[in-house]
């Protein structure tokens, strides 16, 4: 059965939302609700990605830039869909929207624990940056 990809619309936060919560190595909080993916969608029009295969999401993944740094969030291929490419073309939709902006660099963060997911991004030529370390500050204190 043949898949479609088109650009991630504020219609289909819940099946993507859904999905997410069912894919290993996806970590989600208050930042994943409808609201603010909506607003996440109107920063970074068209750069953001669904896969449908009959009318169902089956993948998804959250692209946008800062203006220096593209980012990639969430990618997931649904259980039973995995290995026919799917995870691959969306990263390329997106990096290729990014390119589209004028970006030269895409970043992206896993967890240390997701080895399978870690694995596909170096496969798909992500370096894996071992000098950086991540710093996260809540602004609500
Ligand atoms: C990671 C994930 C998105 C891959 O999706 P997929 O549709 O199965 O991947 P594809 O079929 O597009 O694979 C593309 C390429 O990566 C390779 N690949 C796939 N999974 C891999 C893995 N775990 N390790 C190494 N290579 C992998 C494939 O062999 C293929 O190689 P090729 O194009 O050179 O022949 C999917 O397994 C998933 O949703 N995992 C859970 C969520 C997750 O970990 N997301 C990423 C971290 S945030």
């Amino acid at each position: 059965m043949s898949t479609l990809l088109r650009p991630f619309e504020p219609g289909d936060h819940a099946a993507a939302l859904a999905l997410w919560r069912r894919t290993e190595g996806m970590g989600l909080g208050a930042w994943d609700e409808a609201e603010a993916i909506q607003r996440f969608l109107e920063r970074n029009p068209g750069l953001s990605v669904v896969a449908e295969s009959a009318g169902k999401l089956i993948g998804a993944a959250l692209c946008g830039h800062d203006g220096r740094r593209g980012f990639i969030y969430h990618l997931a291929v649904d259980h039973g869909f995995r290995g026919q490419g799917l995870g691959r073309r969306q990263v390329e939709f997106c990096l290729a929207g990014l390119r589209g902006h004028g970006l030269t660099r895409c970043h992206l963060v896993a967890y240390q624990a997701n080895a399978e997911g870690r694995a596909f991004w170096r496969h798909l030529g992500f370096r894996e940056r071992s000098e950086l370390q991540l710093y996260s500050r809540e602004l609500t204190e």
